[in-house]
């Protein structure tokens, strides 16, 4: 059968990690491991004015219609000036909406592969557990940056000598 061809992976560290947090008894212990906001009880409330944006889009909802396949146009234009200003670079943007980031990923992977399959996507080591099987899985090449040293902080040169081997047209994505 198909399924049974499936691979086993490794499971993911963080999440290892955030199980022995949970079972971690210590009073005072502070969870570093996502980069998310948490109040002092250790939630990540919703805010106040997001609230109110989501029941005012409830009450204002006039239809659940299917939309365009690249999302909402108007959210997408919005959002192209939010991150380029008023670069010249606007005028040639395209932006679609996507399901989370790491189906953005998989669609700049198979973008990458059709436009430039000899590229090597360069991805930072620690990184993502997904960025990998993400772009390899577009049957792109993949290979691994360092922006650490052995007690953890950032050791920029070390990133920068193994970018050095990056050829014309790889792509890298940035530092987590
Ligand atoms: C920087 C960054 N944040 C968050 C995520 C997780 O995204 P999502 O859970 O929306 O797929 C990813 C996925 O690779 C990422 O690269």
């Amino acid at each position: 059968m198909m399924l049974n061809n499936m691979p086993i992976i490794n499971g993911d560290p963080l999440w290892a990690l955030l199980g022995r947090f949970r079972a971690d008894q210590r009073k005072h212990k502070i969870d570093l491991l996502v980069g998310v906001y948490r109040d002092e009880y250790g939630n990540t409330p919703v805010m106040k004015t997001v609230q109110d944006a989501e029941i005012h889009l409830a009450h204002e909802a006039h239809s659940k219609a299917y939309g365009m396949l690249s999302g909402n146009a108007n959210f997408n234009q919005q959002m192209a000036k939010f991150v380029l200003g008023d670069s010249p670079s606007l005028k040639d943007q395209c932006t679609i909406q996507t399901v989370g980031a790491s189906g953005a990923l998989r669609l700049i992977a198979d973008l990458i592969a059709t436009l430039s399959p000899d590229s090597t996507v360069w991805i930072s080591d620690p990184g993502y557990i997904n960025h990998r099987p993400l772009m390899e899985g577009a049957g792109l090449t993949v290979n691994t940056y360092p922006w650490q040293n052995k007690n953890g902080q950032l050791d920029i040169d070390a990133c920068f000598a193994a970018l050095e081997k990056a050829k014309e047209g790889d792509c890298n994505y940035p530092l987590n």
